[in-house]
């Protein structure tokens, strides 16, 4: 059966792409990136004479096309995209179109920018008696949210949130979660570029966040972490799972009696 391969490329680092992923890249002999956000480091790991193909001014047919053409010539093709493909990667509609086009897909995960950016900051986002619970969204610009995701609705767990694509849209994601009953002091990880050579990472608060995007010139691919688990003296607060309570019992541990 003909297929593409989808492949997540990881946040930026070129080596923080899968082992698999990185197989099916060299062994590709047509790669369609996105050029924006994926090294072009990365990318120079396709082995020579292999067809690369910047996608960031092409239209969604004009993709589909070229790599439905390609399949039905017999070639390995591959689309290596940022981060997980999972997360606002745009695939479900390459795959509908592809399929459609006789061609299957595979899809091999990359480690998302939300981790990355989790561990460029030392945190743990689902805190043990604080939250255990991530959301993964974006705040409402230009492209509309689902009504009942507004950020407020979002918000009103009071668990970590992380917000990919909101970078120009720091004053509304403040109103929002203040709105949804936040104190001001909240704190706020951005993480600019993720592994990328030119990382940053900015701690804030709700209170400063949209004033420290400013000062910092932080408009595009930031990642932005809100909650109590980007405290920054989480570490002296002592917080403890159960998986490693010395007195609790679970399946491949019996707790010390107390
Ligand atoms: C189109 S989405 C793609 C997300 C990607 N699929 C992922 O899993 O990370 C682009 C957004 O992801 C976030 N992003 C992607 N790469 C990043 C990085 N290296 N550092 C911080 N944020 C990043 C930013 O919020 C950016 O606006």
């Amino acid at each position: 059966m003909m297929k593409v391969t989808i492949i997540g490329a990881g946040p930026g680092a070129p080596d923080l792409i899968t082992v698999r992923g990185l197989k099916r890249l060299q062994e590709a002999e047509v790669v369609l990136y996105a050029d924006s956000l994926v090294s072009d480091e990365l990318i120079a790991e396709a082995k020579s004479g292999a067809e690369i193909v910047k996608t960031a001014g092409m239209h969604l047919e004009e993709m589909v096309e070229l790599m439905a053409a390609r399949c039905h010539e017999g070639k390995k093709v591959v689309r290596v995209h940022t981060g997980d493909p999972a997360v606002y990667g745009a695939i479900l509609e390459q795959i509908a179109l592809l399929r459609e086009a006789g061609v299957e897909v595979e899809i091999i995960p990359g480690v998302s920018s939300v981790f990355a950016s989790a561990a460029a900051v030392g945190a743990e986002l689902t805190v043990p008696d604080l939250t255990q619970t991530v959301i993964l969204t974006r705040a409402e610009g230009r492209t509309p949210v689902p009504d009942g995701e507004k950020l407020k609705d979002l918000a009103s767990h009071g668990c970590t949130v992380a917000l990919f694509l909101s970078a120009t849209l720091t004053k509304k994601v403040v109103r929002e979660f203040l709105n949804a009953g936040w104190s001001e002091e909240t704190p706020v990880a951005v993480v600019y570029k993720a592994t990328w050579p030119d990382q940053k990472v900015v701690r804030s608060t709700l209170k400063n966040l949209d004033e420290d995007m400013r000062k910092n010139g932080i408009r595009k691919q930031a990642m932005i972490l809100a909650g109590w688990a980007l405290d920054e003296q989480i570490y002296e607060k002592n917080y403890r799972s159960k998986l490693y309570d010395k007195e609790f019992t679970h399946g491949f541990r019996r707790g010390a009696p107390k």
